[in-house]
Order: C-alpha cells, then structure tokens, then sequence
C-alpha cells in the first residue's frame, strides 16, 4: 500500500474512518443519541415521551422549529401541511410509466426527485421562503406518493387527500380507501401508524440523512436531495431492514427453527444475518424497538390477530438476547424488528415497509437540510481518500502492452 501522495511531498494530515465511525461530519441540534445507555432525544425530549403523548404533526414541527408548538402554531402547521398534501395532476402520469411490479422505493426515488421539475418556486436554496415551502410541500405530498405507489401496483385508482383528516388518517384512506366506498379510519390504527412515524422521524446522521446532507452540501435543490436519501434508504442495512426482517422470520416459520438461525448469524462463513438485530450506535438496545414491540402488542390484540411471526419474534430476541455471541457483541433488536409484523397486521405488503420508513423520515432528511445550509460554517462536503492504487507510470502504446 502507497499513499501517493506522499511521493508528491505533500504535507497536510486528514483521518482515515471507514463508515465514519468515529468522526462528526456536521454539528446539529436536533437530535441526541447516546448509544451506550440507549437514549434518543429529539431537541431534548426523549423519544419514548414523544411517542406516547405527542403527534407526528407536533414532532415535525418539533424536529423543524426547534420548540414544542403551542396549540395555535401547530394548528397553523398542521393547516398549513394540509395545503400541500395534493400532487400537481401531470405527476400521475409518472406512476403510470413504471411497471406495476415495480418497488414503491423506485417510484419514490424516481417521483420526488421529479418534483422539483413541478415546483421551481421553491428551489431557490438561498431564500428562507423558498426553502420553508419546499419543506412543507415535501412533508406534505409524501404520503399522497406512497399510497399512489402502493394503488397503482394493485392497480385501484389513486384517492385525493381528504385534509378534514389527520396527517396519518389522511395517508391511510389514500392507501385502504375505495372511490365507491366510505373509508372509516380505526382510531387505534391511526394512532399506532401515527406512532410508527414518531419513531421514524430523524436519527441524526444516519446514512440516508448525512446523504441528503452531502447532495445538499453541493447546492441541489431540496427534492433532488431527499431522492438521494431515499436511495440511501432504500438498502437492506438501513431502512430495507424492516422489509427484510419480516421476510426472515416468516422465513424462519416456526420457533423450532430459530437456532438454525441462530446459528447462521454467527457462522463467520455465512454472509446471512439476523435481520432487526444490531445497530451501528446503539451498544445497548434501541429505545425505539421497545416502543415498537409493545406498539405491535396493542395493534394485534385490536385487530384481534394471532400471528405466529409475533411469536417468532418474541422467542427470537429472547434466543438471542441470551446467547453469549449476541451479547458480547452488543447486538440488540433495532426499531426494525417489530415494525414489520405492525405493518404486517395493519395490511400492508413487505414492499411498503421502507416507503413508509421514507415517509417518515423525510421529517427529519428536510429539518437537517434546513439546518446545513442555515449555517453559516456550512461548507460542500468533499471527503478525502486513502489512495491505495499504482505510483505514477508512463503511457504504454496498446500495440506494446
Ligand atoms: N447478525 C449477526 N451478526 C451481526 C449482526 C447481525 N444482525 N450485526 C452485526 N453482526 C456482527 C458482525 O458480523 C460483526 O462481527 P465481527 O466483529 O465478528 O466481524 C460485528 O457484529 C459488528 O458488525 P458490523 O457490521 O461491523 O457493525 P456495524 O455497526 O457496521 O453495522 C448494522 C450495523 C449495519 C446495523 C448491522 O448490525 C446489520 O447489518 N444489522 C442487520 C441489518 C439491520 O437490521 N439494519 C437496520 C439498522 S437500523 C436502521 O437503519 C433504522
């Protein structure tokens, strides 16, 4: 290995951090973890608060403005999100052309990055107004691209958005509801959607956030940098997790399976992993997956549903939680593992799961953007290498090589 660049005499020093694991790309406000005793914070009030009291509604504005609203700004938030749930009508069309196998991540990817050829009074970065619509707007429509995604692959017709709904009553009518049929939201599904999203909603500088923070950094307008985070979401060691994690416990089956499983996860020859286990911060358990699991414990007695995944779970993280190669590896359910079989009940297919994770976050992706480019340190992100390649050498004429 030759670092060339000391061949050039070169002087300056920078760190080499694969997976930046140990460098801050950026200072923020907004969220704090600490890993080692498992605590989220979300501009200083802890996620298991949020979860329980608050609304998706009042943690974005949380998550955007810096304070809990009171009752009349967050009316006004609320209204003002309302206003732009609707999609401009040609954006249809943009569905329309995908196949209807596609995964809803594609679509997303490929229809809010074309937003911002719809919305050019809102691209201009340098104009706190601009910037403050676009964040509404991208709030606001995600949940009409979602459930368009998600009827156009069942082939029903897409639904407007209702806005004498909430924010989630809203987004589940445009996905369950029929045109012919009036759509009656179950409160307690609304509140464990809305729940699921609270939980979603930023995690500082994951990899799909310090994504749209370094496609931002350049100057991009803000559609096309949530579209890179969806990208970066979209991957099975992000936000595919829930997906993925549904698809191996029901994989798995039956408890009788588990330490097969179990198993596999620590052969070193193996590539599988125990999908929902393990998190790159989080050394002592996810604070958010206790939420999650007692979210789904409430979701499938209101639904009155036996699912047989639940219990593989259950028996899974016990397993696991007791099994020395789990512990002294400090690898603990991650929000992922009960989100899916929540989602599961509440009736949507695997291939939602990391949409709705999209939908989510894009609370956080917009209040971190927003953060970056009003700082003034604020800088293009140009990260630096260790070269590993060939010292210089002469051309060789392709006859002579
Ligand atoms: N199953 C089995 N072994 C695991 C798992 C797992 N889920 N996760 C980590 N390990 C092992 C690794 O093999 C490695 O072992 P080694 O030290 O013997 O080589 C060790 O634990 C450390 O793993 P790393 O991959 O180095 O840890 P990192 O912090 O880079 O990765 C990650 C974190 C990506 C979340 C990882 O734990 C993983 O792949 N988990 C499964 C996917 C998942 O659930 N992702 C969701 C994350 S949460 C979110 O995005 C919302």
């Amino acid at each position: 290995v030759v670092d060339i660049r000391k061949l050039y005499g070169a002087t300056d020093m920078f760190t080499y951090d694969p997976g930046f694991t140990s460098t801050a790309s950026c200072r923020s406000a907004i969220t704090y973890i600490d890993g080692e005793q498992g605590i989220l914070l979300h501009r200083g009030y802890p996620i298991d608060q949020l979860a329980e009291k608050s609304t998706f509604m009042e943690v974005a504005s949380l998550l955007l403005h810096g304070e809990l609203p009171n009752k009349d700004a967050l009316d006004r938030f609320t209204y003002t999100i309302s206003r732009h749930t609707m999609l401009h009508e040609q954006l249809a069309m943009f569905f329309r052309g995908f196949r209807r196998d596609a995964h809803p991540m594609a679509i997303m990817c490929g229809v809010v990055g074309a937003l911002s050829s719809f919305y050019h009074d809102s691209t201009d970065i340098t104009d706190p107004k601009q910037r403050e619509i676009a964040s509404h707007r991208l709030i606001a429509k995600m949940p009409t691209i979602a459930a368009m995604a998600y009827k156009y692959s069942i082939g029903q017709p897409f639904l407007y958005p209702d806005n004498s709904l909430s924010y989630t009553g809203n987004f589940l009518r445009m996905t369950f509801g029929v045109p012919a049929e009036e759509y009656v939201v179950n409160p307690i599904i609304e509140k464990a959607m809305d729940r699921i999203f609270i939980l979603h909603a930023d995690h500082e500088q994951n990899a799909s956030t310090s994504t749209v923070r370094l496609a931002g950094s350049s100057g991009a307008n803000p559609f096309a940098c949530i579209a890179a985070g969806i990208a970066c979401l979209w991957g099975p060691a992000h936000g595919g997790a829930n997906e993925a994690a549904l698809n191996m416990l029901r994989e798995i089956g039956h408890v009788d399976r588990i330490p097969e499983y179990i198993a596999r996860a620590k052969d070193k020859d193996d590539p599988f992993r125990l999908m929902g286990f393990g998190h790159r911060v989080y050394k002592n358990f996810d604070p958010r997956a206790k939420v999650m699991k007692e979210t789904a414990d409430e979701v499938l007695r209101e639904l009155n549903i036996s699912d047989p995944v639940l219990d593989v779970a259950k028996e899974l993280e016990q397993i696991a939680l007791s099994d020395s190669y789990f512990v002294e590896k400090k690898l603990y359910p991650n929000v992922d593992f009960y989100s899916g079989v929540i989602l599961n009940a509440i009736g949507f297919p695997t291939e939602m799961f990391t949409a709705l994770f999209a939908l989510a976050r894009t609370v956080g992706w917009v209040a971190q953007w927003n953060e970056m480019i009003a700082d003034p340190e604020q800088k293009i992100g140009r990260p630096r290498q260790l070269y590993t390649g060939a010292t210089q050498r002469d051309y060789v004429d392709v006859g002579s090589r």
